[in-house]
């Protein structure tokens, strides 16, 4: 029987996979992207992502598990997507407006299994995991948001300007 105890620690593997997937692919997009405000935003990110991963391996311990990841399909996918727009886009100015969609398409994941933890936290009475997955979930909305402002600060513009 599949209780919710286990649908936590699942939940939880499965985004430890992808946390630590995110630090990878941050610190490569760091280097992709061209504007200076874009790099900056992967950078400082990809350091916070690295806090998450270590958010998570207290959370597991909370919950009396040993850290484990399982392989996400679904993080897969985005990432790989991300990886393909990058390597079809020949002019950086377009690069980065496509780098900056694929990006939020992982934040919005992560803000999905956040939001969900968060609410199961409750559920189950673990207070002190609540706390600690909450304030992820803060920084990947901060995250998503700040790429929004870079996309609509010129970014999105610079791409719009590239002729065919
Ligand atoms: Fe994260
Ligand atoms: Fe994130």
């Amino acid at each position: 029987m599949h209780t919710m105890q286990h649908l936590f620690h699942e939940t939880l593997q499965d985004v430890y996979y992808a946390e630590k997937q995110l630090v990878k692919t941050l610190k490569k997009l760091s280097k992709t992207a061209t504007a200076p405000e874009l790099q900056t935003a992967f950078a400082d990110h990809m350091a916070e992502t690295e806090t998450h991963v270590e958010r998570l391996e207290t959370v597991f311990e909370l919950i009396g598990e040993k850290p484990r990841a399982k392989k996400c399909p679904a993080i897969i996918g985005i990432i790989e997507e991300g990886d393909e727009v990058a390597a079809e886009a020949e002019d950086p100015a377009v690069r980065d407006v496509g780098i900056i969609a694929a990006a939020q398409a992982a934040e919005h994941y992560e803000i999905a299994r956040y939001g969900t933890l968060c609410e199961w936290a409750k559920t189950l009475g673990y207070t002190e995991a609540k706390e600690i997955l909450g304030q992820t979930l803060e920084e990947e909305k901060n995250a998503d948001m700040l790429l929004t402002q870079i996309a609509e600060g010129g970014v999105n513009q610079a791409g719009e300007r590239v002729a065919a």
